[in-house]
């Protein structure tokens, strides 16, 4: 076993406990850019004050920075030492001004934190600790600074220069440069600091804030993206009106600009008035973006503009405090998309992505609280525990105060911690104080890691029911004993014969291991209902036979509880297969017809409750997974399916096919979706037709929703239409690289026996790069996620994705660390799958020169 503390590298690793104020205080920056792709000059003037007692030295955080210069109050000096990476410069008083000049080169930064190249274009990234890559700074986020930024490029190559805050002034010189200066009046810390020097086209926009004050809104792209832009507009626009409406918080600057770059380690980044987003969260037209690429668009667009207020006026204290705005703004975003369409869609949603990327996560070894204690390497924690367990959280909140209370103390929050930089601890007194209630336990929440597991059963006797619940909170990494936690659980009864409700919802909160609930009055059978639209993020076991799912699949009026029951009534019964070999499929059956018969459901939602869950998270719920017996558990159900209901398959493809041309209306979304949910099970019903009906979905399709859904059905199948498809697929959309992301994509995730091997091959295709991340992820992270191909026997998918990592861990440390977990799931696995796995995590932890990222990560998942 491997010490961590002892590992070759032995980086620090960082204490929540070990928060001091910063020693220094910067109110004000000024940073003088010379921009260049091979050699960038950097001025940095920081007014310093010393903050309280004490004679400590001035200590700026510096990564692969050298210092050309260093002066104090005018004067150079030279009396400054480098102590690992950091400027330490000597002062005597309590507020000077320090100048240092730096050169960075852009076209070199692979990594894509700090500043960088990007389709020819320069670009930065600071959240988490980018900036101290392009000068000598506190690069803490509770240094809160302002900045006055002016920038020198080239005209010809850079006509567009932006930064954060308001356009000040520019001008050319007589040598082809030109130059432009900003200031951003609103006090932020480094890592919001943005820059972006291109060749950029502008779809302008306007928004009027509630005040009567006119923003100027831009979007930025390469001018042939223009087209694709409209969408994101307009989502920018909804979201700053939502959030007026809904939270009451306004746009304080007069210009806010997104910019769009093609390599970028995450989704987006909400730099103050200066969003830059990786392009895929921006660039869509009907013809390159599936419905869900729209749906994308718009909430991380809802997501950056939002931070403007959660994250920005108010940011972290600390990088343990990151969910304070992750968790939050998620939550509002969710809010603001239910508001778009289907709220009850948008929360299956919502949960079926916690339950791919959280549960597992937080059932491993990489498994942590909301509020870390520690960590080796910050980017490492941006996980779906921060976000997405951070976002239920709030939700939990939420829903103990109610809507009126929660506004309540959102407000109280947003006017008592402005311009601060703030805690969970502090967020969360806000919620008692505004809401009027004791969230002492409550607080366990941002403590204690892992997935509460609720046991409840449901007895009836004479007018009496009884309902026990149960709670306990599995052991994690570094706590073994954990304390029983107040868990918000939405509850309502339902009469077996009548089908209609004993009662009305009640809100339950369990805060005890145990618990006894009573029901007087109840003379029916009473089927359970249980944890309505999610509201605690914990697993449910209950005692609730297979009818009683399949009955609330018909009857209940929560319609996250009724996907629910029927997700639940398909997992039992794929567990029954991938167990015993075989499986009685009768009750998913009926219930699949009831739900397609149903004409009161919208047909997204059908789309939804008819999907069965997942071979990962049927995997999930096993103690060791058996991905082939998952896989042909999964696949006989859904022939049975495909076979029992064919006709009603055909019938719900053909109502859903129409000749109008494609619209982005929930309707039309809802059409797609059954439509192609429909072909899926048409294919795995074995039909002597299939492929040649998606290949003419393909063919003729108007959108990418329907070419892609049509393409994804011939790729898993061994049709001679699928090479056909695919050559097309690629040969028209060899230009764009968010689509051809889609073609390698669609091949990793294949449900065939060759996915290993084609997988390989692709990553030797002259369009595969790793240098690229959403290259990267399409191909390497689709296919580990792909249960079955990923964990073959003979070890070659757990070999692949450990050579993949190392030789990206080169390039891009963040990404490669990213891609790991898969790899730290042996656990879970047989003991010779198990070796295998182990044998790669080691093999990446030897690795010389290997970053602090992929270190922390395998290192932690062997532990
Ligand atoms: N803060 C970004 C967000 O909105 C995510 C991000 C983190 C982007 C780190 C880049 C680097 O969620
Ligand atoms: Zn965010």
């Amino acid at each position: 076993m491997l010490d961590v503390l002892t590992a070759p590298a032995a980086p620090a690793i960082k204490h929540r406990q070990d928060y001091r104020p910063p020693a220094w205080l910067v109110p004000n920056v000024a940073l003088d850019f010379a921009l260049d792709p091979a050699a960038t000059r950097v001025r940095a003037r920081l007014e310093v004050t010393r903050n309280g007692e004490g004679d400590a030295p001035l200590r700026l955080d510096g990564d692969g920075l050298t210092p050309l210069s260093v002066s104090v109050d005018g004067l150079a000096v030279n009396d400054w030492r480098i102590e690992d990476g950091q400027l330490v410069v000597p002062l005597t008083g309590d507020a000077h001004v320090i100048e240092t000049e730096v050169a960075i080169a852009p076209d070199q930064n692979t990594q894509l934190m700090g500043l960088y190249s990007s389709g020819g274009n320069l670009c930065t990234q600071c959240e988490a600790e980018g900036f101290r890559r392009i000068t000598f700074f506190p690069d803490r986020p509770d240094v809160l600074a302002t900045y006055r930024v002016r920038m020198t490029a080239d005209k010809a190559r850079y006509p567009v220069l932006l930064a954060n805050g308001d356009p000040v002034a520019r001008g050319d010189n007589d040598d082809g440069t030109h130059w432009a200066e900003w200031h951003d009046p609103f006090p932020k810390p480094s890592y919001l600091f943005a820059l972006v020097a291109g060749d950029l086209a502008c779809n302008a926009g306007t928004f009027t804030t509630r005040s009567g004050r006119e923003v100027q809104l831009g979007i930025w792209v390469r001018e042939g993206d223009l087209p694709k832009t409209d969408h994101a507009l307009h989502a920018l626009k909804t979201s700053m009106a939502w959030d007026e409406r809904v939270y009451g918080r306004e746009y304080d600057l007069d210009v806010f600009n997104i910019v769009a770059v093609d390599d970028f380690n995450f989704g987006a980044m909400e730099n103050k008035g200066l969003n830059i987003f990786n392009s895929r969260y921006i660039l869509a037209d009907p013809d390159t973006a599936t419905d869900y690429d729209y749906d994308a668009i718009a909430a991380v667009v809802a997501h950056e503009y939002f931070h403007n207020w959660s994250g920005n006026r108010i940011t972290c204290r600390d990088w343990f405090q990151l969910s304070l705005k992750e968790g939050f703004t998620v939550f509002r975003d969710q809010g603001f998309s239910a508001d778009q369409g289907s709220a009850a869609v948008k929360r299956i949603e919502d949960v079926r992505g916690l339950r791919a990327s959280q549960f597992p996560e937080d059932a491993g070894p990489l498994a942590h609280p909301v509020r870390p204690e520690s960590y080796l390497e910050i980017s490492n924690f941006y996980t779906s525990t921060i976000y997405n367990k951070g976002a239920e959280l709030i939700r939990m909140m939420a829903t103990i105060l109610g809507p009126e209370r929660f506004r309540t103390a959102c407000d109280l929050y947003f006017d008592r911690f402005d311009g601060t930089a703030a805690t969970c601890e502090n967020f969360v007194a806000c919620m008692e104080e505004g809401g009027g209630v004791d969230l002492a336990q409550f607080r366990l929440w941002y403590s204690q890691a892992g997935t509460p597991r609720v046991s409840a059963s449901l007895d009836h006797d004479g007018g009496r029911a009884t309902l026990r619940l149960a709670q306990q909170v599995p052991p994690t990494p570094g706590q073994s004993a954990k304390e029983p936690m107040v868990l918000p659980l939405r509850i309502r009864l339902f009469g077996a014969e009548t089908g209609q409700p004993l009662g009305p919802e009640q809100l339950v909160l369990l805060n005890e291991t145990i618990e006894t609930i009573v029901f007087d009055g109840i003379a029916e059978r009473p089927v359970l209902s249980i944890n309505r639209g999610f509201s605690a993020p914990v697993t449910i076991e209950s005692d609730r036979t297979a009818a009683d799912l399949a009955f609330l699949a018909r009857h209940d009026d929560d319609p996250f509880a009724r996907y629910e029951a029927m997700q639940q009534l398909m997992l039992d019964t794929l567990i029954a297969g991938a167990v015993e070999g075989e499986a009685d499929h009768r009750a998913v059956i009926d219930a699949v017809a009831d739900t397609l018969d149903d004409p009161a459901l919208d047909p997204a939602f059908v789309a939804e409750a008819v999907l069965l869950p997942s071979e990962s998270f049927v995997g999930d719920q096993l103690s060791i997974v058996d991905p082939e017996a998952i896989y042909r558990a999964r696949e006989a159900l859904r022939g049975d399916l495909g076979r029992t209901l064919a006709d009603r398959w055909r019938t719900i493809y053909e109502a859903n096919s129409s000749d109008a041309p494609y619209a982005y209306t929930p309707a039309a979304k809802g059409a797609r979706r059954i439509r192609n949910v429909a072909l899926g099970y048409i294919a795995a019903s074995g039909a002597s037709d299939a492929a040649e009906m998606a290949f003419r979905q393909f063919e003729r399709a108007d959108n990418m929703t329907d070419r892609q859904g049509a393409l994804s059905t011939l790729v898993n199948g061994d049709s001679d239409l699928r090479e056909a498809a695919l050559d097309i697929f690629y040969n028209r959309y060899s230009g764009n690289a968010l689509v051809l992301d889609k073609w390698f994509q669609t091949q990793a995730l294949s449900t065939r026996d060759d996915t290993l091997e084609a997988v390989a091959a692709l990553a030797e295709h002259p369009s595969f790069t790793l240098a690229n991340p959403n290259r990267a992820r399409s191909l390497i992270g689709a296919f580990a996620v792909n249960q079955r191909a990923f964990n073959r026997a003979d070890g070659a998918g757990y070999r692949f994705l450990a050579d993949q990592l190392i030789a990206l861990d080169r390039l891009n440390p963040q990404t490669a660390a990213k891609l790991l977990p898969p790899l730290g799931r042996f656990r879970r696995f047989d003991p010779a799958r198990a070796a295998l796995m182990r044998a790669e995590l080691e093999r990446i932890v030897a690795t010389p020169g290997l970053s602090k990222d992929l270190f922390e990560q395998a290192s932690k998942s062997l532990a």
